[in-house]
């Protein structure tokens, strides 16, 4: 399983060919309870014996018997050197990185790590705005200076989509002194940038590349998924296992490659990280998901994609739903797709997106991943069934034969009166007045929002989903953004950051 990748030095401290079918880690759990040891150890539950018996019933004596904590047998996640050294360094040659790291607190700490990791105070990064949330608390804690890139965005599908090679180009023309290029691809609805010409212009320009790939954790094990980040190249990269393969809530890997990086600095910001009690059975998961994925993804991820596409034609032959797929590639942003990311456009219906998830959960009891104002967007992956891809296209058929109970498109509907008003644009980046990191700690106060404008925000304002921040700490509050901001709310979408989420206060630096 070597990577082809463009621009980043051999990796040369794997051995050749380890046997991807073992789980050393997950093995090492078993050994530990097969042996029988009387615990006098944490978790104080002491393997079950003391957890409440109704959720003893429920979560099963198995789990419980191996929620351990790091000691002799039982390898130590911010030391390793038996059992999860061996399954980080299986997963680096899966992945085709010189290192990788088990992560406990999901892409989010990985975030956090590889700013930590690669930058100093006021040194210079260039990030997309459409990146989550947690880069920015990446940035306060570096103490980073950011350089805003502006994705490309798709005025027609009302969609951000990924940071081009130009634009990573013009950024790096414009601010030689960048130290590094932080990316986020795939983005949260599947649309991958140009990983291999990104990788070639910033390592040509000697710096690093950063790549949130939260989304992508399964494009390694697949050759229809778009090229992962790994196999391009990136000098850091995260992948959130939990989210499209089968590791618990939270289990993510950091995947290092070539020698820009500082590896003792990397370890240094993990060991600060990681918690001293990783949950064992997260651990465990993120070992057997590689294992899984070595072993049988690309069998697995076939029939994960054959579902999508199958379900995806089958969506779009429904009036009023649209379910974007091939025909967009190539667009600005659009350099490869993620096919198993189900993005259903739903105006058609008469419904904007959070009405028509809302609809799915009620009558239908399905459960989507993401709503925005115009789609819902559905997983697939290896554990979605058949059955479940049939109800979903059920429902869809069903909602599309009733009467239209709302006319989101009448003159006085939000979405007419958004679109006229041109203010479904993402709003223009406001000037940043201040570092993240020194507004987060300045004095502050609360205003009024509505009458907020010219002051200096101190927190994270992100609607949510797909929780993408429109105002970060250090930046200044415009009427532009009081404007958009409002209109979100008031098309019922969740604001996440902000101490006061329904935004009637905002905290702003004094
Ligand atoms: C692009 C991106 N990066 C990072 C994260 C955070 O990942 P996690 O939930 O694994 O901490 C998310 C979460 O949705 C995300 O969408």
């Amino acid at each position: 399983m070597t990577a082809q990748r463009v621009g980043a030095e051999p990796a040369t401290q794997h051995p050749p060919k380890l046997d991807q079918s073992k789980t050393p880690y997950f093995q090492a759990l078993l050994e530990y309870v097969d042996s029988g040891v009387l615990p006098f150890h944490t978790p104080g539950h002491m393997q079950g014996r003391g957890t409440e018996l109704s959720f003893r019933e429920f979560v099963g004596d198995n789990i419980l018997a191996i929620d351990l904590t790091p000691m002799p047998g039982i390898d130590d996640l911010l030391q390793p050197t038996e059992s999860i050294k061996e399954a980080q360094e299986l997963a680096a040659e899966a992945y085709g990185a010189d290192h990788t790291f088990f992560l406990v607190n999901g892409s989010t700490s990985g975030n956090q790590a590889m700013m930590m990791t690669a930058l100093n105070p006021g040194e210079k990064v260039a990030v997309p705005r459409n990146s989550h949330k947690s880069m920015l608390g990446g940035l306060v804690m570096s103490g980073a200076y950011p350089i805003y890139m502006q994705p490309a965005v798709d005025q027609e599908m009302h969609m951000d989509n990924a940071v081009t090679p130009e634009t990573v180009a013009r950024t790096i023309a414009e601010h030689p002194d960048l130290k590094a290029i932080y990316l986020v691809s795939p983005t949260y609805y599947g649309v991958a940038a140009d990983l291999e010409s990104i990788v070639r212009i910033t390592h040509d320009a000697g710096k690093m590349l950063l790549v949130d790939e939260a989304w992508g954790p399964h494009f390694k094990f697949h050759p229809a998924l778009p090229i992962s980040a790994t196999e391009a190249g990136a000098d850091l990269s995260i992948n959130s296992t939990h989210k499209m393969l089968s590791a618990f809530s939270q289990g993510a890997m950091l995947h290092q490659i070539g020698d820009r990086v500082r590896l003792d600095r990397l370890k240094a910001v993990l060991k600060m990280f990681l918690s001293t009690s990783p949950n064992l059975p997260l651990l465990a998961s993120l070992d057997v998901a590689r294992m899984q994925m070595a072993t049988q993804g690309a069998a697995l991820l076939s029939q994960t994609i054959e579902l999508a596409q199958e379900t995806r034609h089958r969506l779009n032959s429904i009036e009023g739903v649209y379910s974007f797929g091939e025909e967009i590639q190539g667009r600005d942003g659009v350099f490869d797709l993620d096919p198993t990311k189900m993005t259903v456009r739903v105006t058609g219906l008469g419904y904007t997106g959070y009405e028509a998830s809302e609809i799915l959960r009620r009558r239908y009891n399905i459960q989507v991943e993401l709503a925005d104002l115009f789609n819902v967007v559905a997983l697939f992956t290896i554990g979605t069934t058949r059955e479940a891809a049939d109800r979903l296209v059920n429902a869809f058929e069903e909602m599309a034969r009733e009467d239209r109970p709302l006319d989101i498109y009448a003159p006085s509907g939000i979405l007419t009166q958004r679109l006229k008003r041109g203010t479904y644009k993402m709003p223009a980046i406001p000037p940043m007045r201040m570092l993240p990191r020194d507004a987060f700690l300045a004095d502050t106060e609360f205003v009024d929002f509505r009458k907020s404008a010219g002051r200096i925000c101190a927190e994270t304002i992100s609607p949510y989903p797909p929780g993408i921040p429109v105002l970060a700490p250090g930046e200044e509050i415009t009427p532009d953004l009081i404007d958009y901001l409002r209109l979100e709310l008031k098309a019922g979408v969740r604001i996440q950051g902000p101490n006061d989420d329904t935004l009637r206060k905002i905290r702003v630096v004094k």
